[in-house]
């Protein structure tokens, strides 16, 4: 398809589905009135992502024929165009994949510590934390892993031919995309930091005013995602680009090497999978911890009548709560990279183990965090990532969850290759007990070595019903992924909402430390902040809790894709 032809088309089409028929909930409970709010509903396939265009380039793709992991290929490089604060080649992530017969696959893309990197690269001579010298600039980076883990995605499940997948992200960078109001609204925010980080101005994001509907242009990153369609994962790890991403450490103090590159692999990983009342859940394993939290707070909550006590009363945000506390105790003492130290994933998901561990749990009271420390599973006997949901056609289903940690990730950007690097190396523990960019703190299993993949929150999740194909969600939000996951989940099959009322449900969060409940403004009535504070709990209210991108397939079998109404995000479907 010609370029231009390409682009209108994708216009047109957002144009129409952008104007979503049906208007914006005012109200999460929009059923107390007598009306239902659905998303995007689609008869045959599915796909929702953080921008409209990105979503439409898979659209496309699965009316052309291609499966889930075809147009999740596509979407993902398009989402390195026109979600430049997320989308990227310059990050990496993690993919939960179902096939129609049932079968489940998950990929680690995430990135992984550079060979010279060391436990103690952020501290000074004191041993004190170097304020922001694991987020800004060249030090922040790991080694990139979105391209190697497209290329093993698409050459062990994929059908179209790669080429053609990539072409809508290297036309979209070559015409340029008009930015969204919010696009520009970050743009302005980031050029301080880019001038500050960078050591060149070759920088398309650099503009003294950036306005909604601004055109971006990404020559650059056109010419490196010709070379990766080309020569696929040599593309990227080799050759010219490699040679630009070295030149660029070397300018800047990096530490990423062209043997880093050379040795970077993503790898297919056992899925957490568990069951909870007649759902089964699939979501990510170590290096993540999304999955492993996922399955510890379902379990708790399991053990109680949630439904009956209704969408966040009092009662089921304590539960929350207190359950949240729990978890995230164990994820800071005891995840980390699994091929580098010991983990006991199986007794921290064990039923006996969370028997046990719900000893702690005080159903009446608020548990100060300080009093509660992770479990002891060895001895049994006792704020910028973006997530995308496919459904094809054929019944295979995919959950992407991309980062390069926080918005725009490290603000360097590789001159003469135009991509944004990560910070993932804020992800690992710089120091113990010392918090991240997302308040969380860790241990030695999360320190930094050689190699090693920093522990991750993402949770791309499948959910079956009955073994049949359920739900495909995921969301970004750093340490608030899990139990934004868990809401948007719990919305639907405990309180009876559509899948966008789910989604756009206010959100609380708690993660044992710091001991604070966070909460949306939509999410808690005044009678119930009262009570959570009258039971020990310190609240605080804060702007949007995660993003999910949702698809539910309905009982008929059609397929409700809910886009996320805090941020640009977008459904399209046939
Ligand atoms: O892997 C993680 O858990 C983080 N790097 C994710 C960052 C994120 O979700 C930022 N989004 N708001």
């Amino acid at each position: 398809m010609k370029p231009v032809k390409f682009l209108i088309g994708i216009l047109l089409l957002w144009g129409c589905t952008a104007n979503n028929p049906l208007p914006a909930p005012e109200h999460p409970f929009q059923q107390r009135y007598g009306i239902r709010y659905q998303g995007y509903v689609g008869e045959k396939a599915m796909v929702v992502s953080a921008h409209a265009l990105a979503s439409h380039v898979g659209r496309d793709v699965l009316l052309q024929g291609g499966n889930a992991v075809d147009a999740a290929v596509a979407v993902h490089f398009a989402l390195a165009v026109v979600l430049p604060a997320a989308g990227n080649i310059g990050g990496g992530g993690f993919a939960v994949y179902r096939d129609a017969s049932g079968a489940v696959y998950s990929l680690d893309f995430r990135e992984t510590a550079p060979g010279l990197a060391h436990r103690d690269m952020y501290l000074d001579e004191q041993g004190e934390i170097i304020p922001r010298a694991s987020l800004d600039g060249h030090l922040a980076a790991g080694v990139p892993g979105m391209v190697d883990g497209m290329v093993r995605l698409h050459d062990s499940l994929g059908s179209m031919p790669w080429s053609a997948l990539l072409q809508p992200a290297i036309d979209m960078a070559e015409i340029g995309f008009p930015v969204t109001a919010m696009q520009a609204d970050r743009l302005n925010d980031l050029q301080d930091r880019l001038l500050a980080v960078n050591t060149h101005d070759d920088i398309p994001f650099l503009r003294l005013h950036w306005h909604a509907g601004d055109t971006l242009v990404q020559s650059q990153l056109a010419s490196t995602l010709r070379r990766i369609q080309e020569q696929k994962r040599d593309g990227f790890y080799a050759g010219i680009t490699a040679d630009l991403l070295v030149k660029e450490m070397e300018n800047g103090g990096g530490l990423i090497s062209q043997q880093d590159l050379m040795d970077y692999r993503s790898t297919w990983r056992e899925p957490i999978s568990f069951r909870y009342k007649n759902f089964t859940l699939h979501s990510m394993g170590l290096p993540s911890s999304g999955g492993i939290l996922l399955r510890q707070l379902l379990y708790f909550l399991e053990q109680f009548p949630v439904t009956e006590w209704g969408w966040n009363s009092a009662r089921t945000v304590h539960l929350l709560t207190e359950a949240e506390r729990l978890a995230y105790a164990d994820r800071a003492k005891w995840l980390g990279d699994a091929d580098f130290v010991e983990v006991p994933v199986a007794q921290l998901t064990s039923s006996t183990y969370l028997q046990d561990r719900l000893t702690w749990l005080d159903t009446s009271q608020a548990t100060p965090s300080i009093s509660i420390q992770a479990g002891n599973p060895m001895h049994p006997e006792s704020e910028e990532t973006t997530h995308f949901s496919i459904v094809d056609a054929f019944g295979n289903a995919i959950a992407i969850t991309t980062t390069l940690n926080g918005s725009y990730g490290s603000g360097v950007v590789v001159q003469g290759a135009g991509f944004l690097l990560n910070n993932e190396m804020d992800d690992f523990t710089s120091k113990p007990g010392m918090p991240n960019l997302y308040g969380l703190i860790g241990s030695e299993a999360n320190a930094i070595a050689p190699g090693k993949r920093m522990l991750s929150s993402m949770a791309p999740t499948i959910v079956e019903q009955d073994h049949k194909l359920f739900m495909v969600l995921g969301t970004p939000g750093g340490s608030t992924i899990p139990t934004s996951v868990l809401q948007a989940f719990l919305n639907v099959t405990a309180h009876g909402l559509t899948m966008q009322e789910a989604v756009n449900a206010g959100r609380v969060h708690h993660q044992w430390l710091p001991d604070i409940l966070y909460y949306e403004d939509t999410a808690l009535d005044s009678a119930a902040i009262l009570w959570l504070q009258q039971h020990g709990h310190t609240l605080q209210q804060r702007n949007n809790i995660g993003a999910v991108d949702a698809i539910l397939v309905l009982p008929d079998g059609r397929l409700e894709g809910a886009a996320d109404f805090r941020m640009d995000d977008a459904a399209a479907g046939y």
